[in-house]
């Protein structure tokens, strides 16, 4: 496996450090990396809701070499939505990029959280390039995606759309052992409320939006005695934005 010269390499492991990694079994649930990428002020989109492209290639290039590293690729319905993203692990044209991981495990799952089965049938990434879940709720009208190449399962609601730790299970018992969740914000919000992020990677380009919604929507933190603190563990260089990797503590 090679690795981008910012020091990141596409294996789990090296990520999350080899004597936390072996642990990860022990969790009985997959260990969840939320990525997201931000402008100086915080802004993961404009007003207008459009957040495409706000870092470097060099960032995106590496991005598609973290989501190898890990078994699933997990959206909300709100980032399906909006971006209509294909979510594969591609090449991005990086000659650094290494995909070998990709080509001996085969793609992860590309996962929807989508409680009401809104993913249309044109939706990218239902592209037969990588498996692909719908998550919807057990009484969500999902024909439309009959015939599709995507697995449709039903997880349990909770207050604010699907269950997070049943999802976590279905997808554990689907041998997922690594999450990388891209967002958006509102479903992360829902991650760090159930205290279900293990590793938080920020890419922060040198840009200003303004406004627009920031990296967390409602995470359960409405006062400062409840602030999560989070443990930097490296901070680095790709191209010209900052990628920096905290955990919880
Ligand atoms: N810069 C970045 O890194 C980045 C990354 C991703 C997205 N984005 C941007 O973020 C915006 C979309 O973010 P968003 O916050 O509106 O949408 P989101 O977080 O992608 O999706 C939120 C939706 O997911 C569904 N959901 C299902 N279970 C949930 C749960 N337990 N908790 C929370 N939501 C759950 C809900 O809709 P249903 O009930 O209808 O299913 C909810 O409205 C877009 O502008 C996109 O471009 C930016």
């Amino acid at each position: 496996m090679s690795t981008l010269t910012s020091g990141l390499s596409g294996s789990i492991e090296d990520l999350v450090g080899r004597d936390e990694w072996a642990a990860v079994n022990a969790l009985g649930r997959p260990f969840v990396v939320y990525k997201f990428a931000a402008t100086l002020d915080g802004r993961i989109a404009a007003a207008d809701g459009t957040s495409q492209w706000i870092t470097s290639p060099t960032s995106r290039a590496e991005v598609h070499l973290l989501r190898a590293g890990c078994d699933a690729t997990v959206v909300g319905s709100g980032t399906q939505q909006a971006d209509d993203p294909n979510l594969a692990v591609r090449g991005n044209d990086d000659p650094r990029l290494d995909l070998s991981a990709v080509v001996t495990k085969g793609q992860p799952y590309r996962v929807v959280v989508d409680t009401n089965a809104r993913t249309p049938s044109t939706a990218r990434v239902l592209e037969g390039t990588a498996p692909t879940i719908i998550a919807v709720a057990p009484d969500a009208g999902a024909d439309h995606l009959i015939g599709s190449p995507a697995e449709v399962i039903r997880v349990p609601r909770s207050q604010q759309g699907l269950s997070v730790p049943d999802l976590l299970q279905a997808l554990y018992r689907r041998g997922v052992r690594a999450v990388f969740l891209e967002g958006g914000p509102t479903l992360a919000g829902s991650f760090i409320a159930e205290r279900l992020v293990d590793r938080m990677i920020t890419y922060v380009a040198p840009a200003l939006l303004g406004s627009g919604k920031s990296g967390l929507l409602d995470a359960g933190i409405g006062t400062m005695a409840d602030i999560m603190r989070l443990e930097l563990l490296d901070i680095a260089r790709s191209g010209p934005d900052l990628r920096l990797v905290a955990r919880p503590t």
